[in-house]
């Protein structure tokens, strides 16, 4: 394939998760999903995430999947727009929306790449200014998936009002920061393994192509990133138990990270 047509990784991204059934989600999706939203629908995480506006509340979801987390997190908000490259993420976020009993002004979403060199109008189309001025922009699980994750960031707070947020959900590296992953190392010694033996596995992963950054981001890369794109106040979360990812031979640790649009 010459360099013209090479694909981008969002198409490569939009080809894989058209071929994904969440009807058909594993068991270790369902408890991955249930550990990202215990944290969203818990008493302190309104506070943690600290929206600035009262009332009327505009979120993008993007890059929204099945839309697990628009429904975790849909009562804050009177509007949700969830974006995705894959067309049949779309129709599940859809029946998400008509499960939630929401109206398409309530919950929509579109395809569409906001992050390409040449955005094209989403499909269904939606005026611009619903595509703007959000109180929250939330990406989760997906910017180890983009091309350029500081670009993107950038774009996407470029969406955001004046103090909206931006909120990452997404791993972090295995490198032995912290508690949970001393632990799975021991485990891992335990079995007669190591972790750079389950690094290498994770390489192997069959959807590695779809990845551009396999470890994740630590918190400094995290600060990094939200500085970049405009924005500070950053608070970060780790998951305290780390994650089974069968498919990929390992566990994972997640986090969740805010930070505000500044002035
Ligand atoms: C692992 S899924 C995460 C879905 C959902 N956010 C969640 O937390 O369950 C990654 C999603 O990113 C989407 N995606 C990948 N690249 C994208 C891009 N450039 N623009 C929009 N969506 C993208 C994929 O189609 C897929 O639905």
């Amino acid at each position: 394939m010459s360099a013209a047509t090479k694909e981008t990784l969002a198409e490569i991204n939009a080809k894989h998760f058209d071929k994904v059934s969440p009807g058909d989600w594993q068991q270790w999706v369902r408890d991955l999903h249930g550990q990202v939203v215990e944290f969203l629908i818990s008493p302190e995480f309104p506070a943690w995430l600290g929206l600035p506006s009262q009332g009327t509340c505009r979120m993008l979801d993007y890059a929204c999947g099945d839309g697990v987390i628009s429904k975790g997190l849909k009562r804050h908000f009177s509007s949700v727009v969830g974006v995705d490259v894959s067309g049949s993420m779309l129709d599940k976020y859809r029946k998400t929306a008509a499960d939630l009993g929401c109206s398409t002004d309530e919950m929509v979403g579109v395809r569409g790449d906001l992050l390409a060199d040449n955005v094209q109008p989403t499909d269904p189309p939606l005026p611009e200014e619903m595509l703007h001025n959000f109180d929250l922009v939330v990406i989760s699980m997906a910017l180890h998936h983009f091309e350029n994750p500081e670009g993107a960031l950038q774009r996407l707070a470029m969406r955001l009002k004046a103090d909206g947020v931006l909120m990452v959900i997404d791993w972090t590296p295995l490198d032995l920061s912290t508690p949970a992953q001393c632990r799975y190392e021991e485990e891992l010694r335990e079995r007669g393994e190591s972790l750079e033996s389950v690094m290498e596995r994770v390489k192997g992963h069959s959807a590695r192509h779809t990845v551009s950054r396999p470890d994740g981001f630590t918190e400094v890369d995290m600060k990094g990133l939200f500085k970049q794109a405009g924005c500070g106040e950053v608070r970060w979360k780790l998951a305290e138990q780390l994650s089974p990812v069968p498919v990929a031979g390992a566990k994972g640790q997640l986090f969740w990270a805010r930070a505000q649009k500044l002035a």
